[in-house]
């Protein structure tokens, strides 16, 4: 069976207001959004104002599922929201926050066993890259899930492979460079889990992704959708979930 293309859009800690917050969900409700795509975007609080059939995602969620954790949000609680989607191991969670593949893996075995599907991020900095350490960088980020996960129903995990040195910076990977990421982390999953697994697996790519560059990278054959985080902000996000149309 083809994959399913997906978009996501990570709208991070914006919009600010809750007017600007209108008007971007009123692009995508008004827009004429490609059926065939699963898109989603994550920021839990925008379910009221969504009409489309666009899912939500949380940005993050904890590994328990109650007590005394202050700030934190519990996987059981956003399904219990009617969340179906989380990301996990964002580059800037693992940065900013210190989340080691290890917590990332937890995480995502959590926020299956309750429900809810996962985006799991994983991706390279610019000095990984030039020693050329890209492909044993991700694996080592993605090994702790395989290991933990084998039995799972990956049918519920989208891989987004998202590039640091491509992450908010306008300089998006090349076409040929996000195809090699991706049927890398394809022919891991043949190893790691099983052929069906990997075959099946949605890996999208993220990292200054737009409306003029999205659609070259979309013919890329292992290259099954998109995170985007700026311009899913703009109303070229809509250009973006169909690209392509
Ligand atoms: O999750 C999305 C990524 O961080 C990409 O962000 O499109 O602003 O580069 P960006």
């Amino acid at each position: 069976m083809p994959r399913q293309f997906f978009v996501g859009g990570n709208f991070k800690m914006n919009p600010a207001s809750r007017e600007a917050k209108r008007t971007l969900i009123k692009t995508l409700n008004d827009a004429a959004l490609d059926p065939s795509v699963g898109a989603q975007i994550t920021f839990r609080f925008l379910t009221v104002y969504l009409t489309k059939d666009v899912k939500v995602a949380a940005q993050n969620c904890y590994v328990k599922l109650s007590g005394a954790f202050t700030g934190e949000i519990s996987p059981s609680q956003l399904a219990d929201a009617g969340i179906p989607y989380v990301v996990l191991g964002h580059s800037e969670r693992r940065t900013l926050f210190h989340e080691s593949s290890e917590l990332v893996a937890q995480k995502t075995r959590v926020a299956l066993d309750n429900g809810l599907s996962v985006i799991l991020c994983v991706g390279e900095t610019l000095s990984e890259r030039e020693a050329e350490k890209t492909k044993e960088v991700v694996e080592k980020q993605l090994e702790p899930v395989t290991q933990q996960l084998k039995e799972a129903d990956w049918q519920k995990i989208v891989i987004a492979y998202e590039p640091v040195w491509a992450i908010g910076t306008g300089k998006v990977a090349s076409s040929a460079q996000a195809q090699q990421a991706h049927a890398d982390i394809r022919a891991f999953l043949v190893k790691a889990v099983s052929p069906a697994v990997a075959e099946s697996t949605r890996i999208i790519y993220g990292g200054s992704v737009t409306a003029s560059n999205c659609k070259e990278l979309a013919t890329q054959k292992d290259v099954d959708g998109f995170l985007v985080g700026g311009a899913s902000l703009k109303p070229e996000f809509v250009d973006i979930i169909n690209a392509t149309k």
